[in-house]
């Protein structure tokens, strides 16, 4: 049989090459993997668990927030404050930073999360995730915001977990893209897939439709030529996909190809989108470019944004590289 390769071998075994991760960074990635796991085992109890339901408070994008969001927010932070690799925390669910207690070795690293994407979906037993990005932070100075508020494309690892029917890691270093699938039985992740590569062209494309009247031209545009199918100027029938949740979506277009969008829209004129820069649109950009997609505001490269705030809202239109082309396209040259 076949021997299993575990998240750590894989790490380990980078050692010594020109792609070796540095111990640090690969201290920090089993701990948030491990973190992943703990998510993971309370999101599989569910109500016997009782995790599920509203917390009774609200985040700081003014959101009601769920039992199981601040549990696993609470789970990533317990897990990563005292490992040393690490000078500060932010997350969707804190409204500010949280620097290293002084108690803990102090790193260079900067962890950014959104411990639980896909709330509305908790309790509808529907797939759910964990998304995170690291930084580097420069300087001996103590840690700031201003520390964060780089672009996505300085990230030096990001990934996500999906919680679904199998609950799998999904991981760059700037190296391509590795799955992991968590062996319960094992208590590890095992690697399942290497050099993750999305199909260039697809025939599906997701989408919450019901903010359709709200959208921009080039975005409705796209959408009605998709939805002409075979007759329209595509020549081809598309599918459509909206699981409302952006790790389940984006999941599906890894593994199979298509493109997702959650464009800015005219509910909310005075802000740029729905999705937050930092810690949902930069992980999952990088990863999607690592697996040779696309992902751009709808104007410019996502990667490139300069952030001028933690929880910065940003444009999504990413996957399949030709449709996050023509996307793109149709906002620069209508
Ligand atoms: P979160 O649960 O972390 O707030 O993120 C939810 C996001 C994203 O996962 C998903 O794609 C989108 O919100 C769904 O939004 P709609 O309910 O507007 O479709
Ligand atoms: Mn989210
Ligand atoms: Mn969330």
């Amino acid at each position: 049989m076949a021997q299993k390769i575990s998240l750590t071998r894989y790490l380990v075994e980078k050692q010594g090459s020109a792609q070796a991760v540095a111990p640090q960074l690969q201290l920090l990635l089993e701990v948030v993997a491990d973190s992943c796991k703990s998510i993971s085992s309370a999101v599989n109890k569910g109500a016997l668990g009782g995790v599920l339901g509203t917390a009774g408070s609200e985040n700081v994008q003014g959101e009601v927030q769920k039992k199981l969001d601040i549990i696993s927010n609470d789970m990533l932070i317990e897990a990563n404050e005292w490992g040393g690799t690490l000078a500060g925390m932010a997350s969707e669910e804190m409204d500010e930073i949280l620097p290293i207690p002084a108690q803990y070795r102090q790193g260079d690293y900067l962890l950014m999360f959104d411990p639980l994407d896909g709330s509305s979906n908790i309790d509808v037993n529907v797939s759910i995730g964990t998304i995170f990005s690291v930084l580097k932070k420069s300087g001996t100075a103590a840690v700031a915001e201003s520390d964060f508020l780089q672009a996505g494309a300085q990230q030096v690892a990001a990934g996500y977990c999906v919680y679904g029917p199998q609950t799998t890691l999904v991981l760059t270093v700037g190296q391509g893209v590795v799955m992991f699938t968590l062996d319960r039985e094992l208590g590890t992740f095992v690697l399942t897939q290497d050099q993750v590569q999305i199909p260039v062209d697809t025939k599906e494309f997701a989408i919450n439709m019901s903010n359709m009247r709200h959208w921009d031209a080039p975005v409705k545009r796209y959408v009605d030529e998709c939805l002409a199918g075979k007759e329209g100027p595509r020549g081809k029938d598309f599918n459509m996909r909206w699981i409302a949740s952006m790790v389940a979506d984006v999941h599906r277009i890894m593994m199979r190809g298509g493109v997702f969008m959650y464009p800015w829209d005219k509910r909310e004129p005075e802000k740029p989108g729905k999705l937050r820069l930092m810690y949902e649109a930069n992980p999952m950009s990088w990863l999607v470019e690592q697996a040779g997609g696309g992902a751009t505001d709808g104007r410019q490269r996502i990667l490139d944004i300069a952030p001028t705030k933690l929880h910065q809202r940003v444009a999504v239109v990413l996957g399949s590289k030709n449709e996050v082309d023509r996307v793109t396209q149709y906002h620069t040259q209508p």
